[in-house]
């Protein structure tokens, strides 16, 4: 397919400066949006009078025709073309002679380029933005089924407090709640309209460009044509709220493909989402979680690409730019490949409960709450954790819990124990105590899943 800049140039172009110039490949996803973004062009330069009003109607029929064959596979995209810029113009050109080659009057590839990205990405931020939403939605039927639940809280993966499984997975549920809104942020900052910075001075035309942007849907306007057609922060900034999410669906794989595990068993995963091994018949292996896990890698991947491709780039547009889809498409589809498989993955496993229960009566998670009963009895917290530890220590000694510990030997340690001791380390209460903003008990898990369903209406 013919350049659209031919006129200076004496020589075909070599295959290979074609082959390694064309972005086709990776912008033919953008075929709609180039195509609304000339639509709008196209109209405004009519009701400017920039072009006869019969030219613009003629092109704006022209294009939605293109749009319509595209969408309906009678119209093929040319993949030698340079781009999908050149490969629009052209067809229609092709279909409407001289006045389709007015459609690019006050207008550049640079502006137009700029433009279409946005508009592709604002797409990808609602559709990412909805399987989040359905995620948490999950996460929050799961908190309700399992509020008494009891499993070991862990730090350094340590048996530390007893918490609940609702609360735990509550914990994903505001990660993923803070992603929501830095994707809504992130489509803030992306919506306003480049259209208008030309090639990157801008133009003599009289534009209209406050209708185009109403038109498209975008809230502004950019405010320097420069800045108009080389800025890609928008895409770095959606690749770092991309990677975050990534990061929390790779730790809580992790905690899956941990829980999965003959160590831990407090979960099974269904069979529809597990996988087997090639030789070994026992196993089922949590290959989503591992993949997701990995996949992160892309994503993080993606975004230093980014930034490197950006840092050095002097004003305005330069080609190392054309680099900016492939990363920052590749980041979109992988997270929605990632929410697509994590999701109903997490709907479909079974917890298990007694083993969670189980795991939770051994690890002395109740010793804070042992020691907080001496404080309630006058002790200072230091001496009361003092002798706590010295009566974990005992229990070891012994094989025994602080739940079979007699009272002497509680009395033996410290005078103060009386038959109480047992009622305030009993694990149910100890979480159910836990009434502060934000705890484990079931009044705050409440609040915690109201507050977040709350957020994703
Ligand atoms: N394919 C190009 C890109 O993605 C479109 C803009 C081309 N502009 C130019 N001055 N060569 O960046």
């Amino acid at each position: 397919m013919a350049q659209l800049w031919k006129g200076r140039f004496k020589k075909e172009l070599a295959k290979e400066t074609n082959d390694f110039n064309s972005s086709i490949k990776f912008d033919c996803r953008m075929f709609e949006e180039d195509i609304k973004g000339s639509i709008a062009h196209a109209t405004m330069l009519g009701s400017t009078g920039i072009i006869e009003k019969s030219e613009s109607e003629k092109i704006v029929s022209g294009l939605s025709g293109i749009l319509d064959d595209i969408k309906s596979g009678k119209l093929e995209i040319d993949m030698s073309a340079e781009d999908i810029h050149t490969f629009i113009e052209g067809e229609l050109t092709a279909r409407l002679g001289q006045t389709g080659k007015r459609l690019h009057t006050a207008r550049s590839r640079n502006d137009q380029v700029a433009l279409d990205i946005r508009m592709v990405l604002k797409k990808e931020i609602d559709e990412i933005s909805e399987k989040l939403k359905e995620l948490i939605s999950v996460l929050c039927t799961k908190a309700e089924e399992h509020k008494s639940t009891i499993m070991p809280g862990y730090t350094h993966l340590q048996r530390a407090q007893p918490i609940t499984f609702a609360h735990h997975v509550m914990a994903y549920a505001s990660m993923l709640c803070r992603d929501l809104d830095r994707l809504a942020d992130v489509k803030k900052r992306m919506n306003v309209l480049p259209l208008g910075s030309g090639a990157l001075a801008g133009t003599t035309y009289p534009l209209d460009r406050g209708m185009v942007a109403d038109i498209l849907g975008f809230d502004d306007i950019t405010a320097n044509s420069l800045d108009g057609v080389s800025d890609r922060d928008f895409c770095i900034e959606l690749a770092s709220a991309l990677s975050l999410i990534m990061v929390h669906l790779s730790r809580f794989s992790e905690e899956i493909i941990m829980w999965c595990s003959w160590e831990f068993k407090f979960i099974e995963l269904d069979d529809a989402f597990s996988t087997g091994s090639s030789i070994m018949p026992q196993k089922k292996n949590p290959d989503i979680a591992e993949l997701v896990r990995g996949k992160s890698g892309r994503v993080f991947g993606d975004l230093t690409t980014l930034l490197t491709v950006m840092k050095g780039i002097a004003l305005a547009y330069n080609k190392d730019m054309q680099e900016d889809k492939e990363a920052i498409f590749d980041a979109v589809d992988t997270v929605k490949m990632c929410l697509n498989a994590f999701t109903p993955m997490i709907d479909t496993m079974t917890v298990l409960k007694d083993n969670m229960r189980n795991a939770a009566a051994r690890g002395f998670i109740n010793a804070t709450d042992c020691a907080d009963y001496l404080v309630g009895k006058g002790l200072p917290f230091r001496d009361a954790y003092k002798a706590t530890g010295e009566l974990v220590a005992l229990c070891i000694d012994k094989g025994l819990t602080l739940e079979t510990l007699p009272i002497e030997e509680y009395k033996a340690v410290c005078d103060i124990f009386d038959d109480g001791v047992y009622d305030a380390i009993n694990l149910e209460k100890c979480v159910n105590d836990r009434l502060v903003v934000g705890g484990p008990s079931q009044s705050s898990v409440d609040a915690q899943i109201k507050k977040a369903r709350n957020f994703i209406k």
